[in-house]
């Protein structure tokens, strides 16, 4: 089929018009996958209302909730709409035989684990059902030129229960994350036939369902103010969005047993590694040291680019020693706490002044940076004992190393 840019259908909600690629795609079968609570249906239900709100008729089916309580889901997120047509029904055929009669804009089905045909084996939600259901709303679709969400819910070790089969089958795979105390929810897209997969939104669950954040770094560091003893700035990436967000770190003395080591929001053998490298490249002994390393807002971040803000976080707990006022830190460390570049740095810059930090910790650059009369201060460093050296103050009463 031969799709055009200006055929797209615009949700109206920015966050998942730019993850889509500016719209839905005629004929588009896209999948929501994430872990049950962490909000699909809500976010499916709001993208249907600006749809029918539209005059556009949209079909929301639901296999797992009946009509009375996604009328309740509805009356809460303040949706209510003549175009909006909900379905309880798992029956694929019964539902596209609904399809046919009311010839919607938009289908909507919550979810894909719920939905089964008579004449295939397994229960729904087996890996045969998930498949052939897709396939069976696949071929509506593409026949009728109509966008297709379908919901899918994932296990903890991130696996869509049951198949992977279904995200070669879909054309657009889109991740709901978060975590499950914080109320920010990113959504990635990590498969997209008709953009790029670059693109995160960035929402925040309220009492009214999902809300657009238009500026995460102002609302991420908003506890932050200024300088406070383990806790790093790092602007980081996600897709092609810079974001500041903060990392904190508390180490203690280990009282009993091997030291422990808690992750969130980071890669736990990262922080393995990057304790290493602090013990033997910048003399600070952790091995009798519990660590705790913390992303504020609940946000995962992954890149190595924010490496130099956990070890600096961690250095900065450690010693009791403040960071520089309005300090921004990014690099990754190397094993021989060497610190490599990152990559769009710009990027990373610009926000950081934006939001008016004053001083950037970086590796030593290959090429001076244009930033016209930005008032920020560049502390290029080529190690990481050098770069704990300039951006932590040192208090006058040191700790007595331990
Ligand atoms: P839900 O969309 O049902 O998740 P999923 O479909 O991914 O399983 O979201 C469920 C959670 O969201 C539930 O814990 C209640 C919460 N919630 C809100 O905080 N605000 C709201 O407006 C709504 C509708 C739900
Ligand atoms: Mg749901």
């Amino acid at each position: 089929m031969r799709q055009d840019q200006f055929s797209r259908l615009n949700l109206g909600l920015v966050e998942i018009d730019r993850v889509l690629g500016g719209g839905l795609v005629p004929g588009s079968l896209i999948l929501i996958a994430g872990e049950p609570g962490i909000g699909k249906s809500t976010l499916l239900l709001q993208a249907s209302a600006m749809v029918a709100g539209k005059n556009k008729p949209v079909v929301y089916v639901s296999g797992e909730e009946s009509v009375n309580q996604i009328k309740l889901r509805a009356d809460r997120l303040n949706i209510s709409g003549k175009e909006l047509f909900l379905l309880s029904e798992t029956n694929l055929p019964v539902i596209l035989g609904h399809l046919e009669q009311i010839s919607p804009a938009l289908v909507v089905i919550d979810s894909i684990q719920a939905v089964y045909l008579e004449n295939v084996s397994g229960a729904p939600g087996s890996i045969a059902q998930i498949r052939e259901n897709t396939l069976g709303l696949m071929q509506w679709v593409k026949q009728n030129s109509v966008p297709a969400f379908i919901a899918g819910h994932v296990t903890k070790d991130g696996s869509i229960a049951g198949p992977g089969a279904l995200e070669h089958i879909v054309d657009v795979v889109l991740y709901l994350e978060g975590e499950p105390f914080s109320s920010y929810r990113v959504l990635r897209s990590v498969k997209n036939r008709f953009g790029s997969t670059n693109e995160v939104g960035i929402f925040e669950m309220s009492s009214n369902g999902l809300i657009e954040v238009k500026n995460p770094s102002r609302i991420l560091i908003s506890k932050y103010d200024g300088s406070a003893i383990g806790s790093i700035v790092v602007p980081t990436l996600e897709g092609s969005r810079p974001l500041l967000v903060e990392i904190q770190a508390l180490t203690t003395p280990t009282s009993f047993g091997p030291p422990r080591r808690i992750a969130n929001g980071i890669d736990f053998n990262r922080l393995l590694l990057i304790s290493a490298v602090l013990t033997k490249r910048a003399g600070i002994k952790l091995s009798n040291q519990d660590i705790i390393v913390n992303v504020t807002g609940g946000m995962k971040v992954n890149e190595p680019a924010v490496d130099l803000g956990i070890a600096s976080a961690i250095a900065s707990s450690f010693h009791d020693s403040k960071p520089l006022p309005g300090l921004v830190v990014m690099g990754e460390v190397g094993l021989n706490g060497e610190l490599r570049a990152v990559p769009q740095l710009e990027r990373r810059v610009a926000e950081a002044i934006r939001l008016g930090f004053k001083y950037c910790l970086m590796p030593r650059l290959s090429s001076p940076l244009s930033l016209g009369d930005a008032d920020i201060q560049l502390i290029e460093v080529s190690s990481l004992a050098e770069a704990l050296r300039l951006g932590l103050s040192r208090k006058s009463e040191r700790r007595t190393e331990r």
